[in-house]
């Protein structure tokens, strides 16, 4: 399959589960989710969880990400501090679909102790299926960017 149809899934211990679940859904919707773990529940890091998902994103090898904690945060801030990163947590459909029409977001955060499955499942759902709308918002995610220079 191609990079463009690859989503890499990233979380710590507390939001397995739910990553799981997240990537047997997009499975089945015809995307390859590569999920890089953990699958056993000792305590991980978040920050280097979220580095080893942003970076496969920031490199292409993956077109978007899903990261996934206790709350989002955690892994969000560590995604986000890879250039190239422009990730948001999203309890929301609406700020899932915001943040890639307007801000260009190329991951997703969760937080599995804030989100039910059936909810956080919409939230992804609603992230993959808008496109960015470019024309002033490009103006300011080349403002981001340049932020990064
Ligand atoms: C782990 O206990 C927790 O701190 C982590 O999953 C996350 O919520 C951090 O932002």
């Amino acid at each position: 399959m191609s990079a463009s149809k690859r989503i890499v899934l990233s979380s710590d211990h507390a939001a397995i589960e739910l990553r799981q679940a997240v990537a047997g859904h997009i499975q089945a919707q015809g995307w390859e989710a590569v999920d890089i773990g953990p699958t056993t529940p000792e305590s991980t890091h978040y920050p280097d969880r979220g580095a080893e998902a942003a970076r496969m994103v920031a490199s292409g090898e993956c077109a978007l990400g899903i990261v996934l904690c206790g709350t989002g945060q955690g892994i969000m801030m560590a995604a986000n501090k890879v250039p190239g990163i422009r990730c948001g947590v999203c309890s929301d459909t609406f700020s899932a679909k915001m943040i890639r029409a307007h801000n260009d977001a190329n991951m997703i955060s969760l937080g599995a102790r804030v989100l039910g499955e059936g909810l956080a499942l919409e939230i992804v759902d609603a992230f993959l299926s808008t496109e960015f709308e470019g024309g002033r918002h490009a103006t300011r995610v080349d403002m981001i960017k340049a932020l990064e220079a």
